[in-house]
């Protein structure tokens, strides 16, 4: 019961999926949470604003000057009430307003004055959702620290098919958990150099980057990995106390201040480096994407361009991530899955074949998260557990991931 007796602010801007918010606010009661509502006025088009009041047993507000709201619960008592503030749905319109600051309503004014987390569940026209201006302007709302949930991607109330569906309230639900979980510690407010450092006395190794196999002294074959994930893991790790080697295949990234980094090339390289050092880690983490297969025999001369089609033959790459699961004494192994299809069910296979402690599965299909990009979102899966983290900047998913190893850890050490 991560919302119990959390105070969640629910805003509901004026889309056709309003009329879900009655169930959203039922199923945040049923978690434990205070809920208020705050519709805008196109809001109450789409919902009203009596069966708001009739779930969450508490009165609606929907005006910014309402004088028996400002006798009782003003704009400000509202916005400093809130632990959380959710936006479900965010319309296109809302969205944009939110990111131009502007303040015209109780929502928007409520989105300025409130110091706590704001959380957006849009939801509009695919064709809307897919625009420059909209995606611009959720770029900046995540640029400024907000966390996105959804959208999901489906049939439309007007019958177009694609994303800007809000999520399922039973999915928005577990989304603010985890991120109460995870964000709403006491030590919430806190900079970085002031958090407690769970991984204090930890050694963590993380992988990072791309590897390159060479097909010949001019050519090889290699992926799109940046190494911005694997290096914000590695800022990450180290804000929370631990000493950090970082190896990294071919990226142009600058190596973050006292962290250990070791530079390879290929799969064969990563792993001589991985495996000097293993034995001396507490936690290892295979963020880089390793080629899974190499050039069976490397050519020592440049290929000349003679005949029609070239064939090469490809060999098995070892699995490094693989390998140091099964050490004996191994480290806490957090592997990452990039998938395109099936993303769960795949990363749950690797979670079991590799015999992990955990994997954070990553959707690489959608072009604003995952490779290269500066934002991602993960599902994180333990034998027991599955947990979403919304769509974020990298550092700030790095840093929650490894907050939810270093509660792992700290959970066997208690075994
Ligand atoms: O670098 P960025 O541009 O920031 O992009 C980040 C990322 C998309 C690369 C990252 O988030 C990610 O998903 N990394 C894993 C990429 C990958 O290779 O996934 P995989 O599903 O093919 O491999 C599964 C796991 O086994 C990974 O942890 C991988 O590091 C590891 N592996 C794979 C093959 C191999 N030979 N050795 C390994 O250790």
């Amino acid at each position: 019961m991560q919302l119990e007796q959390k105070n969640v602010l629910v805003g509901v801007s004026g889309g056709i999926a309003a009329y879900k918010t009655p169930d959203l606010v039922r199923k945040l009661k049923a978690q434990g949470a205070n809920v208020r509502v705050v519709l805008t006025e196109s809001a109450t088009h789409f919902v009203s604003s009596l069966s708001l009041q009739a779930v969450s047993g508490e009165k609606v507000s929907t005006h910014l000057l309402d004088e028996d709201a400002e006798a009782g619960m003003g704009h400000i008592e509202l916005a400093r009430w809130a632990d959380i503030f959710l936006i479900a749905p965010a319309t296109a319109n809302c969205i944009a307003k939110l990111a131009t600051g502007l303040a015209d309503d109780l929502l928007s004014t409520l989105a300025l004055a409130t110091p706590a987390p704001i959380l957006i569940a849009p939801a509009m026209n695919q064709q809307m959702w897919a625009a420059k201006a909209t995606q611009q302007n959720m770029q900046t709302l995540l640029d400024r620290g907000v966390a996105q949930l959804g959208p999901a991607s489906g049939e439309q109330a007007c019958g177009d098919l694609g994303y800007g569906r809000m999520l399922e309230p039973v999915e928005i639900v577990e989304a603010l958990a985890s991120f109460v979980a995870i964000n709403l510690a006491d030590d919430n407010h806190l900079s970085d150099e002031m958090q407690p450092k769970p991984l204090a006395g930890k050694q963590v190794m993380i992988t990072a980057g791309p590897t390159r196999e060479a097909i010949d002294p001019v050519r090889y074959i290699s992926n799109h990995s940046s190494g911005k994930m694997g290096f914000a893991l590695a800022r990450a790790a180290q804000n929370l106390g631990a000493k950090v080697t970082l190896i990294s295949g071919p990226v142009s990234l600058s190596t973050p201040d006292g962290i250990t980094r070791v530079d390879v090339t290929s799969a064969q390289e990563m792993l001589d480096a991985v495996e000097k050092d293993i034995d001396s880690q507490d936690v290892f983490v295979a963020c880089a994407a390793v080629a899974d297969y190499r050039i069976a025999h490397e050519n020592t001369q440049k290929l000349k361009k003679k005949a029609e089609d070239l064939v090469l033959t490809f060999t098995k790459n070892p699995d490094i991530l693989k390998r140091v699961a099964q050490r004996k004494n191994a480290p806490f192994t957090l592997g990452f899955a990039a998938e395109t299809q099936d993303v769960e069910a795949y990363a749950r296979t690797k979670l079991e074949d590799k015999k992990l402690n955990m994997i954070a599965a990553n959707d690489v299909s959608q072009a604003d998260i995952g490779f290269n990009s500066d934002q991602n979102a993960l599902l994180v899966i333990t034998k027991d557990n599955t947990r979403k983290l919304a769509k974020a900047s990298k550092d700030s998913l790095a840093r929650d991931l490894l907050k939810i190893v270093s509660d792992e850890l700290f959970k066997s050490h208690k075994k």
